[in-house]
Parts: structure tokens; sequence; C-alpha cells
């Protein structure tokens, strides 16, 4: 390769990490499995130490992944948070330990070996035994405070336990963990979303991710998050810092701690080896999905001699298990058309074992990627279920391709109601733009009528399906207007039934007013941002007359917290539309009176125009309680400081926030002071 060619691959290269990074830590959302993404990731890092003429700080192979979204305070670790180094390789992680030997210049080094926990790091902070903080890993030096989350982790104790025979607690400790879903919860979240006709989470991961970051923590709380945590960050005094990595395990179980299930101690690489292979063959009982062993050196002392490089520590490593995998036949791929109209290509295979299920049908993706892949049907492919519950199909088997096999074209209608695709500037999806599509017609209507949204009994998937092909259902104002003779030519017995489904009808009228929102399917718009919404517009007449300087202030600061840019341009480009508008004033005209929430609009002035930062730990505020005093008078919250904040309201511990208040010359003030403010 020669150097042009090498830089050119290098920026491919980064591009193409740094947007899976942004999937899998941003959006919880990635598209390829961890073991494409490790091999992308590898290619660069090996390519990068190849030609170190093309090395670069920003390069994404130096940095962790940045998990930090809109919506959240950050906050700054007190000891940085880093990745770990991983391999697959039996060789590399002898390798690894060689390299220790020769560093430390010891003959035999001891290792902790744990399982590698497949769920979303996180730090908590315990001052005199009581839970402070939770922080996301963020970019390794400041992640998002999730504190009001993490307190809805059942077993996650707010405070500390002194045992007889366990170690102190000392004054003041971050612990380390990873917050994760058991697989039963997992799937009944899925169940439910099915139902709604929202898109699945694809792992429990990506599923722990998106919900530990939801805005609302009692929406949090609704789904069962679990905890466990293997390592220590900053300890205060340092000399109550366990001396060892077993020291730590054994010091957070005395705690009161959720800790790993099991754990292995072991002497040089053999007994390493041995280690990793025993956990392999029992991690499928474990309650939280493995996708490895991290094996640590034991001695503290000895971590902090051998150091860190730019992101990982030098004295640990994951040994990756690779994912199971299964070949079988392409037999043919149809394409699924969304609520939105997304198409979504779907695998039909030649039924294969993989891991413990029969797997008939997987995820294609979308366009793009069976081109990238050069997917065709009548291959052999390889199908992937790593800790991924949906599997998808990973690659073709080049050597076994049939030479009639020809490469697959992707529908330029659609499959059902034969309207061109199109494909929307900046998405990878393709789309079918037919409002009337039937099958969207049938999602738009299963969406708003599912327990997520207005929850009208007894009208479920089957029954709106039924009601579309009859022709009485086109729209969502449509279930309004059914009519009680044409229910009952449904078929005998269903006398009762009718009428219980149109008194369900009748009453969804006054459901909550967020329902509605959510129900309307605005793209990004959940539950807990229409929950948001509803707080903030009091009825849906007054949302869709919305503004974009009512989510976005100077600066792109957000107006409503948890509503961002993105979403909110979407929900203007929703009610730019005149269909949505009149779908709205069609509800109003059929009756349709949503309930508003209590109103939490303005009722004092004191701070009108004023906008507060608020960052560390106030005395005896809670955040929520302070950003409610502080719009009950009037006044905004932001998430950024700028030149524009009018107030930083600064706790303990405040982060970077209370020093770029300082450089910009924005007044701080505590609580105190805070609470005479708003009088
Ligand atoms: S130790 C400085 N131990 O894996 C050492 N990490 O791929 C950093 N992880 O960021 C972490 N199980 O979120 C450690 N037993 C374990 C782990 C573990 C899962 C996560 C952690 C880390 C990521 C790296």
């Amino acid at each position: 390769m020669t150097p042009t060619q090498a830089d050119a691959r290098i920026q491919q290269l980064r591009a193409e990490v740094a947007h899976h990074d942004r999937r899998y830590h941003g959006q919880s959302a990635p598209e390829i499995s961890d073991f494409e993404y490790d091999r992308l990731k590898r290619e660069l890092a090996d390519l990068e130490a190849k030609f170190p003429q093309f090395r670069s700080e920003a390069s994404p192979s130096t940095q962790v992944g940045d998990d930090r979204t809109e919506g959240f305070v950050t906050y700054r670790h007190r000891e940085r948070m880093m990745s770990l180094d991983n391999t697959y390789s039996e060789t590399e992680l002898r390798e690894f330990d060689a390299r220790l030997v020769k560093l430390l210049g010891r003959p035999a080094l001891a290792y902790v070996v744990e399982p590698k926990i497949d769920g979303l790091a996180v730090s908590v902070t315990y001052e005199q035994g009581r839970l402070v903080r939770a922080v996301t890993r963020g970019n390794g030096v400041e992640g998002d405070d999730i504190t009001a989350n993490a307190r809805t982790i059942a077993t996650l104790p707010l405070e500390l336990k002194a045992a007889p025979g366990a170690p102190p607690i000392p004054e003041l400790i971050e612990i380390r963990g990873e917050i994760y879903l058991t697989l039963a919860e997992f799937e009944r979240i899925n169940r439910l979303r099915e139902e709604a006709g929202e898109a699945l989470y694809a792992n429990p991961r990506n599923l722990a991710a998106g919900t530990i970051k939801q805005l609302d923590p009692r929406e949090v709380a609704a789904r069962k998050l679990e905890i466990v945590l293997y390592g220590l960050g900053a300890c205060e005094p340092a000399a109550a810092r366990p001396a060892t990595q077993q020291g730590c395990h054994h010091a957070v179980r005395a705690w009161g701690l959720p800790t790993v299930e099991r754990l292995w101690s072991a002497q040089g690489p053999d007994e390493v080896w041995a280690a990793v292979q025993e956990l392999d063959g029992l991690r499928d009982h474990f309650a939280y999905a493995t996708d490895g062993a991290v094996v640590k050196l034991d001695s503290i002392a000895l971590q902090r001699e051998a150091g860190v490089t730019s992101k990982a520590p030098r004295w640990a490593m994951a040994f990756k298990f690779a994912a199971e995998r299964a070949e079988t036949e392409l037999k043919a791929i149809t394409v699924q058309v969304g609520r939105t109209g997304v198409l979504t290509p779907v695998a039909e295979l030649d039924p294969v074992q993989l891991a413990g299920s029969t797997v008939a049908r997987a995820t294609l993706h979308n366009r793009d990627e069976i081109a990238r892949k050069d997917i065709r049907v009548g291959d052999f492919v390889f199908v992937e279920k790593a800790g991924e519950v949906i599997p998808a199909v990973i690659g073709a088997n080049l050597a076994r391709r049939r030479p009639t096999c020809v490469p697959y074209v992707f529908p330029e209608k659609c499959p059902v109601c034969a309207t061109p695709v199109i494909q929307p500037e900046g998405e990878v999806a393709m789309r079918c733009p037919n409002y009337e599509c039937p099958v969207q017609v049938r999602r738009r209507v299963q969406h708003f009528a599912s327990k997520a949204c207005v929850d009208i009994d007894g009208l479920g998937i089957a029954m709106v399906d039924g009601l579309v092909e009859k022709g009485w259902v086109r729209s969502i104002p449509d279930i309004y207007r059914l009519r009680r003779d044409n229910l009952l030519s449904l078929g005998k017995s269903v006398e009762k039934s009718t009428d219980n489904l149109l008194a369900a009808i009748e009453s969804s009228k006054r459901a909550e007013l967020w329902r509605f929102i959510h129900g309307l399917g605005v793209t990004h718009v959940g539950a807990a941002a229409s929950k948001d919404l509803a707080r903030r517009f009091g009825s849906l007449e007054a949302l869709t007359e919305a503004k974009f300087s009512d989510f976005v202030g100077e600066k792109k600061a957000s107006v409503i917290e948890g509503i961002g840019e993105t979403m909110a341009l979407a929900i203007l480009e929703h009610f730019n539309e005149p269909r949505n508008r009149t779908l709205v004033a069609e509800l109003a005209a059929l009756g349709v009176r949503p309930m508003a929430p209590a109103q939490t609009a303005p009722t004092g002035t004191a701070l009108a125009g004023k906008t507060f930062v608020l960052t560390g730990t106030l005395p005896t505020l809670t955040r929520e309680a302070a950003t409610e005093k502080i719009e009950a008078a009037g006044g905004k919250v932001s998430g950024s400081v700028s030149k524009k904040t009018s107030y930083v309201l600064a706790g303990e511990e405040a982060g970077s926030k209370l020093e770029k208040a300082r450089t910009l010359g924005v007044p701080v003030i505590d609580e105190a002071e805070f609470l005479r403010l708003v009088g």
C-alpha cells in the first residue's frame, strides 16, 4: 500500500468508525455487529501504526466513544473512565501478559479474570456512604449526569452498608460498573413496542442505554434496569482504597452493591486462558449478557506501574468471545414497510440453529448495507447473534457463491402500493412516499390505538387490520367515525365486544394529551418527549402552531428541556404538512378533548427572561425541584453556559460549567442566594 492509498483508507476508516461510534454510543442504535466494528477499528489502528505520518490526536482510534446526549447536564469524573483494549485471539492475550512481564520485570503475574458485561458504563459516587451521583462514561473525562434515573434502579443502594469485617467506607468513592437489562425484561419491553408498532431494540444493551438516557425518571422506573459494579475510580482518603482488584470486589460486595457473579484469580497466562474458557462455558447462565472476559492485573500498585495509553490501561485486556455464527442459504429478500414508509429488507433464510434457537429471518438493515456487503439471493450467508437478539446477516460466503447469483436490486416501487420509492436526503433508508399506502395507514392507526399511546382497548393489531381492509378506517380520525352497524356486520356474537369497543373509543376522547401527541407519530417524538410537549403546550392546537423559537433559543440552547433541535425540526415539519394540521382539527370536530396536564406554565415573573444553568449537587433541592422553581417564576433552564446565561446555580462538585461561567464572567450563585431570588 502506498502512503497515498494508506492516507485515503485511513480517512475513510476514521469517518466510518466515527459514524458507528455515534450510532452505538450517542443513539444506542448500532448498524453493525461489535465484531465488524472491532475489525474496522483494528484496521485503522494498524494503518496508523504503519504510517505514523498520518497519526492524529483526533482519530477515533485514540479516543473512547462518547455517549453524551442532549438534555443532560454533564459532570466531570474525578478520575478518568477509560476503555479497554480488546482481542479475539488467544495469541494476543498471551502477548498481553508477555508485555507486562517485560515491562514490570517480574516472572509470573497474578491476574483477576472477570466477566465482561455488555451494558453501559457508569460511575456512581458515594460520599459519606450516601449515593450522591451517577454519571455515564461520556467521553471518559465527563459524562451525562443520570443520577435521577439511576436512583430508580432497585438494586443500587442509596446508602452503603457498614458491615463488621467489611472494609471501612471511604469518605468519597467513585465505583465503576455497568447498567444492564435482563433478557426477560428486554423481551417484555420489546413485546410492548411491537404492540405499539414501534421499532424493536436489537439487544438488551441498546435498550438499557436508551432507557438510562430517558429524560423522565418515571419512564426509566417503568423498565427494570439493573447494575453490576466491578471497579473503583477516585477514593478519598487514598489509603482507604483496597490494594488489589480482588480486594475491590470484596469491598464493593461487602458494602451491599451487586458485583459480578463469578471471578477467577489466575497466575500467569495458562491459568488466565483456562479461566477465560471456563467463563465462556458458564456465561449463558449469568443474569447479564457477557460478551467476553476482562483480564486485570490484581495488584493495584503494579497497575499504577504499568500505566495507561491514551484511552486504555496497559494492565487490563478484554478477550471477546466471537459471536455465535451460522451459515445458511438466503432463500429470498422480502421488504417490509413501516409506519413512516421506511422499507426494511429482511432475509428469508433456510432455517438454521443459532445460539439455542432456530433462525429463519434476519435483518438486512437497508439498501446500502446489502450493496456494501454484496449480498445476493441464493448466497450462503453468515448470520450472527452476538448478544444481539435480533439476528443479522453479516456477509456472504463468497467461496460458495453460485455463478447464477446476480446482485440484488432493491425494489424501486413499494411492495404494497407500487408507488416509486425515494431516498430522502441524508437518510440511509428508502421510503414509500405514499401517505395512503395501506401498510402505513394500518401501522399509523395501530400505533395511535396502542397501549403506549391512546390505549383503546379492543383496537389491537388484528382489529385495525380488519377495519382498514374493509375501508372503514383510512385515517386516525376515522376511528371516531366507526359505525355500530358496520362493526356488527363483522360477524355473529360480536354485539358485546362491539359495544365495549365503542365505549373504549368514546372514553379515549378524554385520554391524556401526551398520549395523543405520542399517537400522532411525529418522527423522534417518543412518550417522554410527548409528556414534555404536553406540559409546555397544553393542547394539540397550540402544538400545531409552535414556532422554532418555542424550542430553540440563543446559541441553539433548548427552550424545553429534553427537546433538542432535531426533534424541534421534526415537529415543525410534521405540522407544516397541511394534512397533519387537518387531522388535529378533525379530531377536535369529532369531540376529542385531550386531558391537559396540570398547568406548570409560569405563574410568577420574578425571573422572566432569565436563563439558568444548573451544575453540581445542591444541598437541599434536587435538579428537578430547582427547575420547577425557575420555570414557575418565568425563567428558563438551559444545558450549557454561554454569555447569555443569566446565572449559574452551582452546588457541590460543580464541574466544567462552573469553570466556563467564571471564564465568561457569568454570575455564579448558590442555593441560598437562588432561594432568595425566586422568593
Ligand atoms: S474495567 C480501566 N471490567 O467494557 C478499566 N470494564 O470495552 C475499564 N466492561 O468501558 C473498565 N465489564 O464499560 C471493566 N468487568 C469489567 C467490565 C468492563 C464490562 C466495559 C466497560 C468498558 C468497556 C470496554
